[in-house]
């Protein structure tokens, strides 16, 4: 058995513009929007969480956790350049003070995948002063966050530098890493560069602890290929984890594995369970990424900010998440620093460019937004009053 250390973090994660709806300052919302998009599916009303915050956090004080990982929308707090909404920073900060008034330990994301579409316009991370123009929204962001443990600058910015060079390509592949293009690297700079303006911007709020959260991959050499897999980790993956060697904390998010032969990333052998964003069943994904964060960082304390399945089984969503929480513990028990646990995703929600997988502890009917908790809520839940990890 796992000593869980004091405080430990059981908890749920969602992104603004996956479960909020309406996001239409933003740049995927523009993107969604257009004829002949690559994002096939538009986010719409999403889960309609912009207005039913209040009962996603009784959903996870009920289910038993005890934190909510959300993030809040850069668009619609700065709808135009340099004209911020204090409407917009109380609607978010009200969701701090229900968090804290539930017994819920807040983890919040300032930046996931959006923009807003006039930043993109402006040309974006590599435009003239990009990184000036992300550090003049956290100032203003500032307001959401007092009392906040836990601040989450940019959401999985290896994912994003590799994003920018996809939708340069325009085409839409499915985000497993090994079938991504290499990350842009003027933005991969540029997105360390605004982390580390954001870190500042935060350093002064007391008792807050700010970090990154990177896609962890788990790259593995097989046949010989190790110098390339080092490669591929290098450019899509440790250069972000570099940038958090002196963070108060470092998220990891896992959920595959890529195995990576002489030739380049291989697809999973035929017959290998897969999931149904076609990711290999890899249950011990978490194991490894928190082992190589710890190990690449020189001890960052981690958070696991997402970890999770898309399936329509809840027993395998179960059986996913008992073999995960299982390999954390192992992590743990040798002596790597976690400070908790947040599942991805509380709801089944907008899966950019696609309603198919469903990743949530909750259903939510697309017409009436009604949330049911699945049995694999139930039992997360209990697992975490229980306070101990699966062996
Ligand atoms: C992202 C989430 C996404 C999840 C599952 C992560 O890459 O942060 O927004 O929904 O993985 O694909």
């Amino acid at each position: 058995m796992t000593n869980l250390p004091e405080g430990f973090l059981w908890g749920a994660a969602t992104a603004g513009h996956q479960v909020e709806g309406n996001n239409t300052d933003s740049d995927i919302w523009a993107l969604e929007n257009t004829e002949g998009s690559i994002l096939p599916e538009r986010s719409g009303d999403a889960c309609d969480s912009y207005h039913r915050w209040r009962e996603d956090l009784d959903i996870v004080r009920d289910l038993g956790l005890n934190s909510y990982r959300f993030g809040i929308e850069w668009a619609r707090i700065e709808p135009e350049p340099g004209r911020f909404s204090l409407a917009e920073l109380a609607h978010y900060r009200r969701i701090v003070e229900g968090c804290l008034e539930r017994g819920l330990t807040p983890v919040v994301t300032l930046h996931h995948f959006t923009s807003p579409a006039w930043f993109r316009a402006a040309g974006g991370w590599t435009g003239p002063d990009g990184v000036g123009l992300f550090r003049r929204y956290v100032r203003q962001a500032r307001a959401v966050l007092d009392g906040v443990p836990w601040v989450c600058t940019v959401n999985e910015p290896n994912m994003l530098a590799m994003m920018a060079n996809m939708f340069r390509q325009g085409e839409r592949r499915e985000a497993v890493a090994g079938a991504m293009p290499p990350p842009d690297q003027e933005t991969a700079e540029a997105l360390v560069a605004a982390h580390h303006a954001a870190s500042e911007e935060l350093s002064d709020l007391p008792g807050t602890a700010t970090g990154w959260t990177v896609a962890n991959q788990n790259f593995q050499a097989v046949d010989g290929a190790d110098a390339l897999a080092e490669e591929w980790a290098y450019t899509r993956e440790d250069q972000f984890l570099d940038a958090a060697k002196d963070d108060a904390f470092v998220g990891v998010q896992a959920y595959t594995r890529v195995v990576v032969g002489p030739e380049g990333p291989r697809e999973p052998e035929p017959g290998v369970r897969r999931t149904i964003t076609g990711w290999e069943f890899h249950p011990q994904a978490l194991e490894g990424a928190v082992r190589h964060t710890a190990e690449r960082t020189g001890g960052v304390p981690v958070l696991v900010t997402e970890n999770g399945i898309a399936t329509s089984s809840d027993e395998e969503r179960i059986e996913y998440t008992t073999g995960a929480l299982a390999g954390l513990g192992r992590a743990m028990a040798d002596g790597v620093d976690v400070r908790g646990y947040l599942h991805w995703s509380l709801l089944d929600n907008y899966e950019w460019g696609s309603w198919a997988p469903t990743f949530g502890l909750v259903g939510v009917d697309r017409k009436t937004f009604a949330r049911t908790v699945k049995p694999s809520g139930r039992w997360y839940g209990e697992l975490a009053r229980g306070g101990e990890l699966p062996s």
